[in-house]
């Protein structure tokens, strides 16, 4: 099968880099990427790669290089899809905020409209590919709206699940350490495979392309998700043994990753994981066992979860008792808000959750982070509706310049692990402080010896020391 045309049906933090990188890698192949969002396809558009709707290092080369000559941005959905003998779909798919499964369940209105567009306007056979990720079986419902609607056309479904972490979204798809593609075994279902597995084939080589059958891929990416954030709560629940212990979590990180069975990546105590993916796909995966009746797989997974709830909590209440157990009417300067360095993506970040305990304590928060926007920030408060927008605005600044983010604070809190923290001018900072001048390091980036040797009280996530 000749594949000329494909398109992508949302131009988010998946959609975006993945096909343009797909674009890049074939020019032989035109991409569309297709949005209902038209400021969000505008910003795909503009002139100014410095107002790309998503950041990451090196997506704005990729996208000069191949936008106009076979990657192209549209709000036109249907003639996108007509167009295309491939149709990738990377929709959002959220906790579900209503209804049965509500706070827990994947939401799949989403995925259900793309279905029911895609049966409504195609009129030749197409391939229908999965990268949102979904819960397991969900080929399934969309194969039945495929082939109860629309024109009879014969629709081959496979599921293609994205791997990429935000921050390094580019290298990730570049040298992907697997690409997975789940489909039947059909004679269609192998002509699909081969199709697909092709396109990956212009860069990645042949044996990392994995094929497996639709229900394993789906389920593959659910528990790649639910290991990672293990790994991160396992190590964050070992920084609150280290603080009591006097251990230092960094150290054991470090003893433990050389044991080659656990391996040394994913080992940073944080103040919490965040992110669109990790708690969302856990608690689909929690939805999912117990609607099987598996209350042990169940409970197992959402462990998880309230570590990592626990471990924003315990981050706000130690900020709180340590300056002298009140915080009201202190100034408390945050040093990032994304949920972590290089993307400007806020979503699940445990700055929002710190930063509404420390509110609700009438702390005066100012902001500082170099990618995120102050109108992105008050919107994640507002979300949470813990109190107005007024007060929101009120108690909470956000500044442009770091220094002037820590002028006259009482305490400086690192959330996110941007590389320019570690490089600040750390005794200007403190000068211009309250004192004493504390420091609480969420992240453990910073130098504990030099801070010290400035005169900060300096607290480091998991070092006990
Ligand atoms: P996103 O919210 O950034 O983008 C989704 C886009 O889809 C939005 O721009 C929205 O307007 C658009 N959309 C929704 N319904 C539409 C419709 N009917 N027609 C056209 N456009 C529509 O989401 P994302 O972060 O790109 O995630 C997409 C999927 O990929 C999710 O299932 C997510 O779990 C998965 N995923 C995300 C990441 C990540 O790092 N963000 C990584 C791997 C997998
Ligand atoms: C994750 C998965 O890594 C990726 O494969 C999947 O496609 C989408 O979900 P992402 O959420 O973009 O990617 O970033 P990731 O690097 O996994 O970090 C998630 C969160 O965990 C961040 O808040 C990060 O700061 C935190 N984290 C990660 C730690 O606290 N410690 C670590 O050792 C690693």
């Amino acid at each position: 099968m000749k594949i000329k045309n494909i398109c992508c049906i949302g131009a988010g933090y998946v959609g975006g880099p993945t096909m343009a990188v797909i674009a890049q890698k074939c020019p032989h192949i035109n991409v569309t990427v297709v949005d209902i969002n038209e400021d969000r396809i505008a910003a795909w558009n503009d002139e100014n790669l410095d107002n790309l709707p998503v950041f990451e290092p090196g997506l704005d080369s990729i996208v000069k290089e191949a936008r106009g000559r076979n990657l192209f941005f549209s709000t036109e959905v249907d003639k996108a899809i007509d167009n295309s003998e491939i149709i990738f779909i990377s929709v959002n798919t959220p906790t579900k905020t209503y209804g049965k499964g509500k706070g827990m369940a994947a939401d799949l209105k989403y995925i259900e409209l793309c279905a029911r567009q895609i049966a409504r306007v195609s009129k030749q056979d197409k391939i229908v590919v999965e990268k949102s990720t979904l819960p397991v079986r969900t080929a399934a419902a969309i194969k039945s709206i495929l082939n109860n609607t629309g024109h009879h056309v014969h629709f081959e479904i496979l599921s293609n699940p994205e791997f990429l972490a935000e921050g390094t979204a580019v290298n990730d798809l570049l040298m992907p350490d697997r690409v997975l593609i789940g489909g039947e075994s059909t004679p269609k279902g192998k002509e699909a495979l081969k199709a697909l597995t092709d396109i990956y084939a212009n860069w990645v080589p042949r044996e990392k392309i994995l094929t497996t059958n639709v229900w394993s891929s789906e389920l593959s990416k659910l528990t790649a998700n639910a290991f990672l954030a293990q790994r991160v709560s396992s190590i964050n629940a070992m920084s609150e043994i280290c603080e009591k212990t006097g251990a230092d979590i960094n150290e054991v990180a470090k003893a433990i990753g050389m044991d080659s069975r656990i391996g040394p990546k994913f080992l940073k105590a944080s103040v919490g994981f965040g992110g669109s993916c990790f708690q969302k796909d856990i608690l689909n995966l929690v939805y999912i066992a117990k609607s099987y009746g598996l209350d042990e797989v169940a409970d197992y997974w959402e462990q998880v979860i309230l570590i990592n709830e626990h471990q924003k909590q315990r981050f706000s209440d130690l900020i709180v008792s340590t300056l002298y157990n009140t915080v009201s009417g202190k100034k408390i300067t945050f040093l990032g808000w994304a949920f972590k360095k290089d993307t400007n993506d806020t979503r699940e970040s445990a700055a929002i959750k710190v930063a509404d305990s420390l509110l609700s304590e009438q702390a005066k928060i100012s902001v500082y982070d170099p990618k995120v926007v102050a109108k992105q920030i008050y919107s994640d408060l507002d979300y949470l509706k813990t109190r107005s927008s007024e007060e929101n605005r009120n108690l909470l600044q956000v500044h442009k310049d770091p220094y002037e983010a820590c002028n006259q604070s009482h305490s400086v809190a690192i959330l996110t692990e941007w590389d320019e923290f570690v490089s600040y001018d750390w005794q200007r900072i403190y000068d211009n402080m309250q004192k004493p001048a504390f420091v609480f390091d969420g992240r453990g980036i910073l130098n504990k010896t030099e801070l010290e040797r400035i005169g900060f009280v300096y607290y480091k996530i998991g070092s006990g020391a």
